[in-house]
């Protein structure tokens, strides 16, 4: 079979992958797809068209219709050529958006868009089956994360940096209730799997690292594996 040069990145909520991934492809020289903004920009696209969000046909058929591209530095995004970089990353597009990544035929539209996008130069791609689904034929595979309780006090800091006042139990419930429904998609059980059994997806836990120092490791994996 073969094998992308790609570098594939999976994790859960809050594990600091978007900030890394995108970080290891300007060091590679890669671009960089962030496909968690694509099943928000379906949501998003639902809601916008008053969709049923229960309707799981209705759900694929905006799916099926949608453009979804991003720009150079993979940090915009555009939606049937609109910018919804921050629409996309509401709390209340971030709590329907399950309602996408659960249906089927949206899940087949997006890893089809997704490999099209990596099909004729190197990507870092990152989501949640990366290194299970869309591109498990990648040279280069990681799934990055860190404990519950790190990942909401990453999030906690986040909001008291920016002046708002959170309470830190709820965003650990908070992780814990999207761990949960992003488990009932499997591709992420089957990545932590692999990664444990030594199967080629290199288990990078951040519980104890600097980004900077997640960065350092992938990269330098990338380069020691080429
Ligand atoms: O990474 P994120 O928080 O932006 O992802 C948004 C949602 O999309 C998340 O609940 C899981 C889902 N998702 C998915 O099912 N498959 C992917 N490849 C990426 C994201």
């Amino acid at each position: 079979m073969e094998r992308f040069s790609a570098v594939a990145i999976d994790g859960p909520a809050g594990s600091g992958k978007s900030t890394i991934a995108r970080t290891v492809a300007q060091e590679l020289g890669f671009l960089y797809i962030d496909t968690g903004a694509m099943y928000r920009s379906v949501a998003l696209k639902a809601k916008l068209k008053g969709v049923d969000l229960e309707d799981e046909a209705a759900m694929a058929e905006v799916a099926a219709g949608v453009s979804i591209c991003f720009d150079a530095t993979g940090t915009r995004v555009l939606l049937d050529g609109a910018d919804v970089s921050e629409q996309i990353r509401t709390p209340e597009i971030t709590a329907i958006t399950k309602y996408a990544a659960r249906v089927v035929a949206v899940r087949e539209r997006m890893v089809e868009l997704q490999r099209a996008m990596a099909a004729n130069r190197p990507v870092v791609m990152e989501g949640r089956d990366i290194t299970t689904v869309v591109l498990k034929e990648a040279k280069w595979r990681f799934f990055v994360t860190a404990s519950a309780e790190e990942r909401a006090n990453r999030r906690f800091k986040e909001f008291k940096e920016r002046g708002h006042d959170v309470d830190y139990d709820q965003l650990l419930s908070e992780i814990i209730a999207r761990d949960e429904s992003d488990n009932e998609v499997g591709p992420m059980k089957d990545a932590l799997e692999i990664a444990h059994n030594g199967g080629g997806i290199v288990l990078v836990d951040t519980t104890l690292m600097s980004p900077a120092q997640v960065v350092d490791a992938i990269v330098d994996n990338v380069r020691a594996n080429p």
